[in-house]
């Protein structure tokens, strides 16, 4: 064998005990295969938005989100820590790994899902718009749109987004669904969108709200709540899905909406 020879050889042998380095390792890469699932996860809530989560007289997280991610939690053998962070800081506190899971009446829409995952939908709800009494011919929308009324609602929702469909409709933002009520309660604004079911529990709560706004139609919009995740937690999102799919099936999610009173403002899916 010339040295040419013995060096091409060589190099033969060596690029294939490094290819087959590469393989074992890439095969350790696979979706989710190196995904450890944490002995405690941290699960954050936003306490603001009554009766899906809110902080009771006590002072403890309370509500029918807290109720059903606590039995998701039991169901998957979690061990867990709940925490109260407000809604804007919710998705980027999972993006960068402060908390593993998030439940707070988030709809599942297609631009969130470049950004997180989520799970299975556990309850069906969308979008209400309450009007203030005092503002003649209103029936939808467009008409508010034409008055160029001041519509609330609370920042980068879903209501937020439906508002932006309407031109002509002042938009005013708020950081907390709760503020948009009391201002619509205090003539601060000309009307309010929000989630149907929070919307209707504050509208029947605030005696002002009550007494000077009406709702304007029904539920306008179909949304899916999903729990959210980070987009690589594959092993923790089947958990979170196969504990909620038993939940959905035997009956606990309806009895939780049945407990806080949900109504026909949301509605349990019947998971596939
Ligand atoms: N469902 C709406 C959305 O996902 C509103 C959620 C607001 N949640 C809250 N906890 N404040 O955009």
């Amino acid at each position: 064998m010339t040295g040419v020879e013995l060096n091409s050889v060589l190099k033969n042998y060596i690029f294939k005990i490094a290819l087959s380095f590469y393989c074992v390792w890439c095969l350790g890469c696979g979706q989710g295969s190196q995904e450890i699932i944490k002995p405690k996860l941290v699960i954050a809530i936003d306490a603001t938005f009554v009766p899906m989560s809110f902080l009771n007289d006590q002072g403890g997280l309370d509500g029918f989100e807290v109720d059903l991610i606590k039995a998701v939690a039991k169901k998957a053998g979690f061990d867990y820590e709940l925490v109260n962070v407000e809604w804007g800081g919710l998705f980027g506190g999972l993006i960068t790994k402060k908390f593993d899971l998030v439940i707070s009446s988030i709809t599942i829409l297609e631009e969130r899902k470049k950004r997180m995952a989520f799970s299975i939908p556990y309850l069906q709800s969308g979008v209400s718009v309450l009007v203030r009494k005092d503002i003649p011919n209103v029936n939808n929308l467009e008409q508010l749109a034409e008055k160029k009324a001041t519509v609330g609602a609370q920042i980068n929702t879903t209501s937020y987004y439906f508002l932006q469909k309407y031109e002509g409709i002042n938009i005013k933002t708020y950081e907390k669904f709760g503020h948009a009520i009391i201002d619509l309660a205090n003539n601060g604004n000309d009307g309010v969108v929000g989630d149907s079911v929070q919307a209707n529990y504050y509208f029947n709560k605030n005696k002002e709200l009550t007494q000077n706004a009406r709702f304007l139609g029904s539920r306008l919009t179909s949304e899916n709540y999903g729990i959210v995740l980070g987009k690589k937690n594959t092993k923790l999102k089947q958990k979170v899905d196969a504990s909620l799919k038993e939940l959905l099936k035997n009956g606990t999610v309806q009895k939780l909406h049945d407990k806080w009173n949900l109504g026909e403002f949301a509605v349990v899916p019947l998971p596939e």
